[in-house]
């Protein structure tokens, strides 16, 4: 994370971060069930530029809780507790009492089901530590991210990340760096094919798939075989390779939750329409791989010469309602308030 700090601006006890949502092209999807939300399997994402989360922190003496704001509407009473959790690790690791208002926006929209939660709590994470004056290094805000949303945990970091599956024991799990963002230049066309909150979050589903899918071992078995083939491409740039492996992962994912009890599929026709595009268009020739997080959307791997041309075709799918550009990214950074020594 960089700084560049007016801290003067707000006095001492506030800070402002910005952070961006990630796409894992080696998904996680299961948690350990011993530790504090470690994962069952390695992930590798990308940070994205073009959507962004910005979150103010103000430690204030005079509130008796913590407070919520989301895009101006004060939160509800779970989404405020969640928070209040990062904060209470972060007023007993650096010894302030007072509580703290958090106001947080998106400049994508927050109820079409896209990933939110990773860029908001590494934004919470970098705006609260940076607020309560602790200088601490990516590694470990994207560890505090980590416990409130595993996929936060990467968004702390730009460019290509991965963050290794825990192990018995472990008592900190930060994520870590695998190339910067201009190192691989590929672009992800988010096809949006429902507006409004996905029914089953991701948190809730897994948990589902981990207790009740007879493939949910296979899949824990077989992850980190797709994580390393993402890890090896990137570093290869071998766009061909990265787009294979992050497509077998995304339908690894998937088959497991399909296969749960009752069967977990956040598909939708348009998911599979898609899908089936995407695979019309390799067969032309032109660099597309799909993959698919806990909703109906689908995210399109292509290179920028691509890009135009996938855009096109995935927009005239059935049911696709709309496009978003995206492209690698940086990290969460303090952009106010950031503690002296930075
Ligand atoms: O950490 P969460 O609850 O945002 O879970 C993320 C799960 C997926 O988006 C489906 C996969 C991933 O690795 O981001």
């Amino acid at each position: 994370m960089n700084a560049t700090g007016r801290s003067e601006d707000r006095g001492p006890g506030f800070a402002e971060a910005i952070a961006h949502p990630n796409i894992a092209l080696a998904k996680y999807w299961g948690k350990r069930d011993d530790g504090d939300r470690l994962p069952a399997v390695p992930s590798l994402s990308v940070t994205l530029a073009g959507m962004l989360t910005r979150t103010r922190v103000r430690f204030d003496a005079a509130l008796d809780a913590a407070e919520l704001v989301i895009g101006g509407a004060q939160a509800s009473v779970g989404a405020t507790a969640r928070v209040a959790a990062l904060l209470d690790r972060v007023r007993s690791a650096s010894g302030r009492l007072e509580r703290a208002r958090v106001e947080s926006a998106n400049d994508f929209p927050t109820a079409s089901g896209l990933a939110s939660s990773a860029s908001a709590f590494a934004a919470l994470a970098a705006a609260a530590t940076a607020a309560a004056g602790l200088s601490w290094s990516a590694a470990r805000v994207s560890d505090l991210a980590r416990r409130s949303s595993v996929s936060a945990a990467r968004s702390v970091l730009g460019g290509y990340v991965e963050l290794p599956a825990g192990r018995a024991g472990d008592l900190e799990l930060p994520a870590l760096p695998v190339a910067s963002s201009d190192h691989l230049d590929l672009r992800i066309v988010v096809a949006v094919t429902r507006e409004g909150p996905k029914d089953i979050g991701s948190t809730e589903g897994m948990l589902h798939t981990t207790r009740t899918s007879p493939f949910y071992a296979a899949w824990v078995a077989h992850a980190p075989s797709l994580c390393a083939r993402v890890r090896d491409a990137v570093l290869a740039r071998d766009l061909e390779a990265l787009g294979a492996a992050a497509e077998e992962s995304a339908l690894c994912m998937h088959a497991s939750a399909i296969a749960a009890a009752p069967g977990l599929i956040y598909w939708t026709g348009a998911t599979v329409e898609a899908i089936a595009e995407v695979r019309r268009l390799r067969a032309r020739g032109l660099a597309a791989w799909a993959t698919i997080d806990a909703g109906p959307h689908v995210k399109v791997i292509t290179t920028p010469a691509d890009e135009d041309a996938v855009t096109r075709a995935i927009a005239g799918v059935p049911g696709v309602l709309r496009t978003i550009a995206t492209r690698p990214g940086p990290g969460a950074t303090v952009v106010a308030g950031a503690p002296a020594e930075r």
